[in-house]
């Protein structure tokens, strides 16, 4: 016998990527920074262990308004969450009435939170370069959720035509998913200010080393964000926690480590993907932390495989259209180097 409601028997949850238990492992498959946070952030955590006894500031203004500062909008234009997962989550209880409309290969989460609040959801279809296809987009009624750079491909879209759609579309609210944005997209956060119908949501997980302290955010104008306190302040007011909010304040501290890690990752994206194209792979041009590959002589599912053999994970979606796909995690030099080492031998054994 079952307790569960049945309204949400159906339900498939998001799989996330392994974490191997195993230290000798190389990370290479749900796109974590391979650097450790800034260093400020340690001690920031100590101290606010002393304050542990406390709830922490539902508010989150250690955290609101240095990010506010840094990406130049007002306090009250911008929430933050429990990792941008929660703030989506949110996201999608407040603001589908009419629906949802997103690419059919993109972060998986979205069908999952559709399914779990039973909204109606219009998949489209990626172009088949994998780029996303604005203009079925222009025709819809439903609120509109766009990753840019989009997961899995990497791939982005000009900052230019997200704007013609939320210009084009002020009864609509367009969602920008920036999860990747900081390795090399362009923000939409700027247009904010201009469209009360846009709302991007970033996160402290990829480029601020921070994806185990779960901490993300949303920015739109002040109704919108209003809005998503109102259900937060319904669900969970201390959604982030104090040790969270004192990692998050350190790491926005300091610029400097923070550009010089992102470009470091960038540097090493581009040399893998040269790498990947002399090894005969097909290499989407990500502007993410992560590359996106295919080769004509070995499936991708093999490949990941043999990979694990050696000790290196990297993701595989068993989903029509990218089955013959991988995703993999931009490391550290060193590990990208073991990585092409590994690859280079399972090809040799494959085209022998
Ligand atoms: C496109 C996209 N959005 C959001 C997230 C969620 O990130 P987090 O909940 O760690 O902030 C991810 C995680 O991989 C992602 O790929």
């Amino acid at each position: 016998m079952s307790f569960l409601d049945p309204k949400y028997r159906h339900l498939v949850p998001y799989v996330p990527g392994e974490q191997p238990k195993q230290t000798a492992v190389i990370k290479l498959n749900t796109n974590e920074n391979p650097y450790p946070p800034a260093p400020g952030v340690e001690k920031a955590v100590q101290l606010a262990v002393q304050q542990l006894a406390k709830y922490s500031d539902a508010s989150c203004l250690q955290v609101r308004m240095p990010l506010a500062q840094y990406l130049g909008v007002a306090i009250e234009e911008v929430f933050v969450g429990n990792g941008s997962d929660e703030v989506l989550s949110l996201a999608f209880q407040a603001f589908m009435a009419n629906g949802v409309a997103y690419p059919d290969i993109t972060y998986g989460f979205y069908q999952v939170f559709a399914d779990m609040y039973q909204i109606e959801a219009v998949v489209l279809p990626l172009k088949e370069d994998l780029t996303i296809d604005l203009n079925p987009y222009q025709s819809l009624s439903q609120t509109i959720v766009i990753a840019n750079p989009n997961a899995p491909t990497g791939l982005n879209v000009p900052a230019a035509s997200l704007e013609k759609l939320v210009k084009e579309n002020p009864d609509r609210l367009v969602i920008i998913d920036e999860a990747y944005v900081d390795f090399g997209g362009e923000s939409m956060v700027p247009y904010t200010k201009h469209y009360d119908n846009l709302l991007v949501i970033g996160t402290f997980s990829k480029s601020r080393q921070l994806a185990g302290a779960r901490l993300g955010y949303a920015v739109g104008n002040q109704a919108l964000i209003a809005d998503l306190n109102r259900l937060k302040f319904a669900v969970n007011p201390y959604n982030v926690n104090a040790l969270t909010l004192a990692a998050g304040a350190a790491s926005l501290a300091d610029d400097t480590y923070f550009a010089a890690q992102v470009h470091k990752v960038i540097q090493v994206r581009e040399s893998t993907k040269n790498e990947l194209v002399e090894l005969g792979f097909h290499v989407t041009d990500s502007a993410a932390n992560f590359v996106f590959i295919t080769h004509p002589h070995i499936s991708a599912k093999v490949l990941q495989d043999q990979l694990r053999n050696d000790q290196i994970y990297v993701r595989w979606f068993d989903q029509p259209l990218i089955e013959n796909y991988l995703r993999v995690t931009i490391g550290t030099k060193t590990q990208m180097d073991i990585f092409i080492q590994s690859v280079q031998m399972i090809l040799k054994e494959v085209t022998q």
